[in-house]
């Protein structure tokens, strides 16, 4: 079983990351006294640049191991790619507010912002990038999407974030109508999650597991 380390305090992306490692020959970790450390300050533009900035600074807390970090949220179409990188203070109104938004007032203020927004304009997408990096240096970014349309109320109960909002056609269903590991199956961070360990596969396996 290889170990890898995950720099995320939030427990709806560990229980995702959680279903796709249980996929494969992988255990995913928690950074140790994660919630200790000081936060980082998620200032980039993109996913990829935030997700890098987690990584590389956590990563100097787990001397030779490999950390992942996640930076991931919701472009909708008819707001021009808002709440994008500022989806988990979107109710905020202050991107670098102190902490999250609590789920409820997000899914709220995008009901909203959607008001008037015609459903077939309502088009968007879940976006994810994780960074891979060890002692403070990035070794690979890697980047999934799921499309889908926003509804004008919740529906379900799994999942995180805006999940209950999040109408995935497919599967004629919300991620927050999916288990955890049909999300992952056909999710953002499960696509980002893959591609991470096609590429982590090729590598040293024995000297990426710090026992
Ligand atoms: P981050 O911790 O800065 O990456 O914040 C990501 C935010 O985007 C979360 O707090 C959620 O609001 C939203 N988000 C990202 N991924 C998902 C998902 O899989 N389902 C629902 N919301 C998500």
């Amino acid at each position: 079983m290889h170990r890898i380390f995950i720099a995320t305090s939030n427990a709806g992306k560990i229980r995702d990351f959680s279903a796709a490692a249980a996929l494969w020959e992988v255990e995913i970790l928690p950074v140790t006294n994660f919630s200790l450390l000081p936060a980082v300050v998620e200032d980039g533009n993109t996913f990829a640049a935030n997700a890098r900035k987690k990584a590389e600074n956590y990563s100097r807390y787990v001397p030779g191991g490999l950390v992942i970090a996640d930076d991931s949220g919701l472009e909708v179409d008819a707001l021009a790619g808002a709440p994008g990188v500022h989806s988990a203070r979107y109710a905020a109104n202050d991107p670098q507010a102190a902490s999250n938004s609590a789920d409820e007032a997000n899914n709220l203020k995008l009901i909203r912002a959607l008001e008037t927004v015609a459903q077939e304009k309502r088009t968007g997408r879940f976006v994810c990038a994780i960074a891979a990096a060890r002692d403070g240096a990035t070794l690979g970014v890697f980047e999934g999407t799921a499309e889908g349309i926003i509804l004008p109320e919740a529906r379900g109960a799994n999942g995180f974030g805006y999940d209950p909002l999040f109408y995935f056609p497919s599967l004629k269903k919300t991620f927050a109508e999916l288990g955890a590991e049909e999300k992952v199956q056909h999710s953002h961070r499960g696509q980002a999650f893959r591609k991470f360990l096609e590429w982590y596969r090729t590598f040293d396996l024995p000297s990426y597991s710090p026992t």
